[in-house]
């Protein structure tokens, strides 16, 4: 079970409101206590923080902003001292526009070997002042943006975010001596950003009608785009047999791990052939609504797709980039309920979890007010900052423990939230992080080693069952109470059933 950390927002160590390597040092012991194999660390490279870091100047390097390189050093230390596996991020499909090869691109202008580490085309029309292709970004805007010297560069992301040009060997280079500094610093694995992104044709796109590129932040990538000239082309495969090869050279279990959108989950077999990725992301059950007809099948779809290879699929219902799925099934009680209850479900399935910092804590997506939304997505009103507030950790009133002493941290923490700091939560019976520690600990226990078959079992509308070895799993969905076979309790979401199981929960149970 790997726990993604979100570095702005975890710990602050240094106290100038931003979370920092030194802060998730200092919390390492709370994710070993929690039962967290390993974490994911979103990026902390030498950035303007454009995309918040995602935008890299320096892939060798730390933001001071989060401390030092020895800082890293030192987190990969003692993480590895508490028993945790590092995967870090890492950005090969765009670099920042601050970064200094672009510096070096437009001061050396067209047709240079410097421009040619980016993608600079000439417009269409008779001035070139038409891009070159009818790209949008995912960020919303057309993909391509003019320089002085009337060239267009490409960027799928933010316009401070150009894309790299992966057909030039010198950037295939940089990124294999970028893997090798960072496993020589001991981190086990990568988190591959936009990694179906990397090649390009430079044609356009067949847009169908209604067609949207970003309509909701719950879902990076539409895939609505038959043989799409800007995602999945098949080139990129090269990139990652190379890496491969790279990481497997190492000691120890290094990794690889794919964020790539396909349009098809069968698609994703292709990034998890054996000289390629370990695992990459399922964002399946995460586009998925509260209903057991999505869930069931999520989870189905992801297993039959992924039956005939070798990897582990992987789970995950929130992220950085998502509206927390706290949020996502509704408001209240109930939907904390069915938050617990989604991932108490998922915690059985076979593969790797991914959890993101402060669902253990049951935390909501909140709603910040424009004047606070720093998203460079948030232009268009509908950010992923909500899911980035800074976590509460101790006290009754912000910073809750996230920075030292009374420094308000960078995005603001709604006061509701004294009553979900980790100090409150801690021993307290029936919380949110008890239940996450009591899962974690049952996932250990009982799924862990129960095989890779998931075997449906016949239940009612609304409600999901389903087998692995003598684990039984069920999640109710619907409305009305669902009758349970007879057998243990291991874990339950909520109040413990006695023979039904009630809407909005769910229950593993040990049978014979
Ligand atoms: C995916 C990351 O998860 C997201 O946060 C980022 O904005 C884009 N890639 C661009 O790097």
């Amino acid at each position: 079970m790997t726990y993604q950390i979100y570095p702005r927002s975890f710990a602050d160590a240094d106290g100038d409101g931003t979370g920092d390597l030194a802060g998730i040092t200092s919390r390492l012991e709370y994710l070993a206590d929690l039962g967290v194999d390993a974490i994911w660390l979103s990026p902390f490279y030498p950035s303007p923080q454009s995309d918040y870091g995602y935008d890299v100047v320096d892939n060798r390097d730390v933001d001071p902003l989060f401390g030092s390189l020895s800082d890293a050093e030192h987190l990969l230390e003692r993480a590895h001292q508490v028993g945790l596996r590092v995967i870090i991020d890492l950005i090969p499909n765009h670099t920042s526009s601050a970064h200094p090869w672009f510096a070096e691109a437009l001061a050396a202008g067209p047709g240079s070997a410097e421009r040619d580490r980016y993608i600079f085309r000439d417009g269409r029309g008779p001035d070139g002042d038409e891009p070159p292709t009818n790209w949008r970004s995912v960020f919303g805007s057309g993909a391509w943006t003019r320089v002085e010297d009337g060239q267009w560069y490409l960027h799928m992301f933010d316009q401070e975010e150009p894309d790299l040009n992966w057909r030039n060997p010198e950037v295939a280079e940089e990124f294999r001596s970028v893997l090798r500094f960072w496993l020589d610093r001991g981190v086990d694995g990568f988190r591959v950003d936009v990694a179906h992104g990397l090649m390009k044709d430079l044609r356009d796109q067949k847009v169908p009608e209604g067609y949207s590129p970003n309509s909701d932040p719950a879902v990076m990538y539409d895939a609505g785009v038959e043989d799409d000239p800007m995602w999945d082309r098949p080139e990129v495969h090269d990139v990652y047999r190379d890496w491969h090869k790279i990481v497997a050279a190492y000691p120890g279990d290094r990794m690889l791990l794919a964020e790539a959108w396909t349009q098809w989950p069968a698609d994703l077999r292709g990034y998890l052939r054996t000289d390629e990725f370990d695992q990459a992301f399922n964002f399946l059950w995460l586009q998925s609504k509260w209903s057991a007809v999505e869930f069931t099948e999520a989870i189905m779809s992801t297993l039959q797709a992924l039956e005939p290879s070798r990897a582990w699929p992987t789970w995950v219902l929130s992220n950085h980039d998502a509206v927390r799925h706290r949020t996502r099934y509704g408001d209240g009680p109930q939907a904390l309920a069915r938050a617990r209850a989604a991932t108490l479900t998922m915690l059985a399935l076979p593969g790797s979890a991914y959890l993101y910092q402060g669902e253990e804590l049951g935390l909501p997506h909140v709603e910040l007010p424009p004047e606070h939304q720093q998203d460079p997505w948030a232009k268009g009103g509908n950010g992923r900052d909500g899911c980035r507030v800074p976590l509460p950790w101790s006290g009754d009133a912000p910073p809750f423990g996230f920075s030292p002493g009374d420094q308000q941290p960078w995005l603001p923490q709604p006061v509701q939230w004294a009553d979900l700091t980790v100090a409150a939560q801690t021993g307290r019976p029936g919380s949110t992080l008890e239940f996450y520690r009591a899962a974690l600990a049952a996932r250990r226990r009982y799924a862990r080693g129960a095989g890779g078959e998931v075997r449906f079992l016949d239940a009612p509308d609304g409600v999901i069952a389903f087998r692995r070895g003598r684990l039984s799993v069920f999640l109710n969905c619907g409305t009305a109470p669902t009758p349970l076979p007879d057998g243990d309790v291991v874990i339950c979401s909520g109040e413990r059933p006695v023979s039904d199981l009630a809407p909005d929960d769910a229950v593993w149970i040990l049978t014979g």
